[in-house]
């Protein structure tokens, strides 16, 4: 059988002899054919170096791959994380109603709602802090932060992750401990940082403490009441788990029903992800695409850039989902990678970045694909600011393909009265590349369910984009080596002996720091 990759590769190498201006102009119906809907999300690629044939050629790629079979097998619940042995049943946590009414999952959802409508009625709390690292954070951080619209008035949130104090000393300062809930969230329940942390704030008195993890057994002993544990399970990856009890806080700090919205949303986009042909399968192709960036066209990273305040911590979040999952070196039966299987995520809300390194986009001298996420049902705010961040996205997207030639630049200047030598001199500096790809991105409204459609979006994508590549994007070993070291210069750190054998900077700097 002809490797998939070699006509992928092919097609790459056509694509690269042109522009995007020109795919525009050899297809009248190009937007039409490269855009496409999945619940509460549409995206248009037709600014990115695909077409037709490459598109094709990256499909059999995924056949080859045995896409349909992987995705079966996530949704089957069947081990699809072959190093750790174990199911990633995150989509389980969306199924809202289901067959039978009943099972552990609807039974921890609804200890959850007990206690948040607890939590926040009685009148005898109005602060939470919310420990937790990682996966363990970014999600439900985020998830506050993009919802602000739909937040209680009365339960102020703090959240702390680093293990540098300044964090955890910000997350108490001006609290009251005896109107404090403290909600330590750590599916392992050992992760230093998190701990650390704990120690700190419950030394500190709050008035009650939660858990949300999947060592129920080790937060009891650590001191958490029985019955304010909220367990998950190991078939929950960490940087899958928003949609357990780690998003206790936002059952609490949102008002009734919106987290279980959230949930819904997201339903809707596994069931689009499950159901749906590649062809047509927003998460898949998107998947597609990204791999063809990284591995067929070469680009080491891409910009993630949404145009809504509301989604600035979005980035973030999919920093650890695309990189703990996809950075890997190996294939899933240890094979070394004959190609990257993941960029580089990077960015922050638009317009802030076109004041930041939207330069180095646009002259640099490397091409960085851009993914804009624009909000098409915006409400907060000024009217009029609407069809400014709107024109905005839409210019950056438009300014990085078309560009502006020296001899444009050179002509503008000269139009407005500047000399012929001085237009000379300054318009390769003011001449734009162009033919930069990008991709159009916008959810329908900010409402919890095309939040969840959009979070489900990305792990999807993450999934597939593992898939194509024949990588476990569910384990996360690389973060482990750092750990070690860590625990072994901690020692050394606090006064006692170093470690022999070290190597001579790290031997340097143990001495500088030591305390
Ligand atoms: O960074 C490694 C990691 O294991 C992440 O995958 C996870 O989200 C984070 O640490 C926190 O882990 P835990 O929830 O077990 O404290």
């Amino acid at each position: 059988m002809r490797n998939p990759w070699t006509s992928v590769e092919a097609e790459a190498a056509r694509l690269k002899r042109t522009t995007l201006l020109d795919l525009f102009a050899a297809d009248p119906k190009r937007v039409e054919a490269l855009t496409f809907d999945a619940p509460h999300l549409k995206a248009d690629f037709s600014k990115q170096r695909i077409d037709g044939a490459a598109l094709d050629a990256l499909m059999s790629l995924a056949e080859a791959a045995d896409f349909d079979g992987w995705r079966a097998k996530l949704f089957d619940g069947a081990v699809v994380n072959t190093t750790e042995n174990r199911a990633a049943k995150h989509w389980a946590l969306r199924i809202t109603d289901p067959p039978g009414g009943h099972n552990e999952i609807t039974a921890v959802l609804d200890r959850m709602h007990d206690f948040a409508h607890e939590i926040a009625e009685s009148g005898n709390f109005d602060a939470v802090i919310h420990l937790g690292i990682g996966g363990s954070d970014f999600g439900p951080r985020m998830v506050l932060d993009a919802l602000k619209a739909y937040r209680r008035s009365n339960i102020t949130v703090r959240f702390a992750a680093n293990v540098d104090g300044a964090d955890v000393a910000d997350a108490i300062e001006g609290l009251d401990p005896a109107r404090t809930l403290l909600i330590v969230a750590s599916k392992t329940f050992t992760t230093q940082e998190t701990l650390a942390n704990a120690d700190f704030v419950r030394a500190w008195g709050p008035a009650r403490i939660a858990a949300a993890t999947a060592a129920p057994e080790k937060a009891i002993a650590w001191g958490v009441a029985a019955a304010d544990v909220f367990p998950f399970w190991d078939w929950v990856g960490g940087r899958y788990s928003l949609w357990s009890s780690v998003s206790l806080v936002c059952e609490i700090a949102l008002t009734h029903g919106v987290f279980f919205r959230m949930l819904e949303g997201a339903e809707e986009m596994d069931n689009h992800f499950r159901d749906t042909p590649l062809a047509h399968n927003l998460p898949a192709l998107s998947a597609a695409i990204q791999m063809w960036n990284r591995e067929a066209l070469g680009h080491g990273s891409y910009a993630l850039i949404p145009y809504a305040e509301r989604l600035r911590l979005l980035p973030t979040w999919a920093q650890q989902l695309e990189m703990e999952s996809n950075g890997k070196g190996v294939t899933r039966d240890g094979a070394p990678l004959e190609r990257s299987a993941c960029a580089v995520t990077w960015g922050v809300a638009g317009t802030n970045a076109q004041h930041s390194f939207f330069q180095l986009l646009h002259q640099g001298v490397e091409e960085i694909p851009v993914e804009f996420i624009v909000n098409a049902g915006a409400q907060e705010g000024p009217p009029s600011h609407r069809a400014k961040v709107y024109a905005n996205a839409l210019a950056q997207a438009r300014a990085l393909m078309v560009g502006k030639t020296s001899a444009q630049a050179k002509a503008e200047m000269v139009a407005r009265g500047t000399s012929d030598a001085d237009a000379t001199r300054l318009a390769p500096h003011r001449a734009f590349p162009g033919n930069r790809a990008s991709t159009m991105m916008a959810i329908d409204a900010l409402t919890p369910e095309s939040l969840g459609a959009l979070l489900a979006f990305y792990e999807h994508r993450t999934f597939a984009q593992a898939v194509l590549s024949g990588i476990n994007p569910f384990d996360q070993w690389g973060v482990e080596l750092g750990k070690e070291m860590a625990n072994a210069l901690l020692p050394a750190l606090e006064g006692a002996a170093a470690p022999e054998n070290l190597d001579p900077s790290t031997d340097f700097w143990l001495r500088q720091l030591r305390t």
